[in-house]
């Protein structure tokens, strides 16, 4: 993670860094979150595999601007997406949500965040992410809806909104169903970590 984060804060220095979040953010982060996606956030069907559940280990990241301001958001998640070759369930993430503060869109710190996180997903050991959201942004980030088509989500969504990479080829090949939440429940934490979140 360190190397990663590194490389990134190099590369644009002068403007913005990636990090990862810790419990000071969490205010601004819900903040942007409104700001960029309105009170309809919760009512979206990623909203069922997220709900009552801690991201994925060192999978919560912030973009920050050059006073350490939080700018941009971005978490992945754990689910178990439907039934692999083996009968198993197949361990996956899903992305989202991903914001960045409105005035500051544009400047490569979405695409910024993403690759960092699929590089620590990789780094991590995870093979699929899974996503729902505008194919013509995702795309460019190898997100297909080709790769999510045996798939469905929990709650009424757009099939071609619905998208998955692979990180390990072959990861979701086989496999079908639907995707169920799999991260730590939030409940299994005492209050004060619960608050951090
Ligand atoms: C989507 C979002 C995260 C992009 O962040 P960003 O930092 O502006 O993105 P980047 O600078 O990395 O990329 C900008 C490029 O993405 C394109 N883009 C942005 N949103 C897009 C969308 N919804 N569909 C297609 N392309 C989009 C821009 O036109 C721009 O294209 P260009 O590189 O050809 O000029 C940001 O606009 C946002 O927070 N939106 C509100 C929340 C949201 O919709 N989140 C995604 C949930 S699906």
């Amino acid at each position: 993670m360190a190397a990663v984060l590194e490389s990134v804060r190099a590369l644009f220095a002068e403007t913005f860094t990636i990090d990862a979040e810790n419990a000071g953010d969490v205010v601004a982060r819900e903040r942007l979150l409104d700001r960029a996606m309105g009170e309809g956030r919760f009512g979206k069907s990623s909203e069922k595999l997220r709900f009552g559940r801690l991201p994925a280990e060192g999978l919560a990241l912030v973009a920050r601007d050059p006073e350490h301001r939080v700018i941009g958001t971005v978490r992945l998640w754990h689910i178990a997406a439907g039934v692999g070759g083996d009968g198993e369930a197949v361990p996956a993430l899903l992305l989202g949500p991903l914001a960045v503060c409105p005035e500051n869109a544009g400047r490569g710190i979405g695409g910024a965040l993403i690759r960092a996180a699929l590089r620590e997903a990789r780094d991590r050991g995870h093979g699929a992410v899974f996503l729902v959201g505008d194919p013509g942004y995702y795309q460019r980030f190898g997100f297909f809806a080709e790769n999510a088509g045996h798939f469905v989500m929990p709650a009424p969504f757009e099939r071609h909104r619905f998208l998955a990479l692979e990180l390990r080829e072959g990861w979701l090949e086989g496999g079908a169903g639907m995707l169920v939440a799999n991260g730590t429940r939030l409940s299994s934490l005492g209050r004060q970590d619960r608050m951090a979140m």
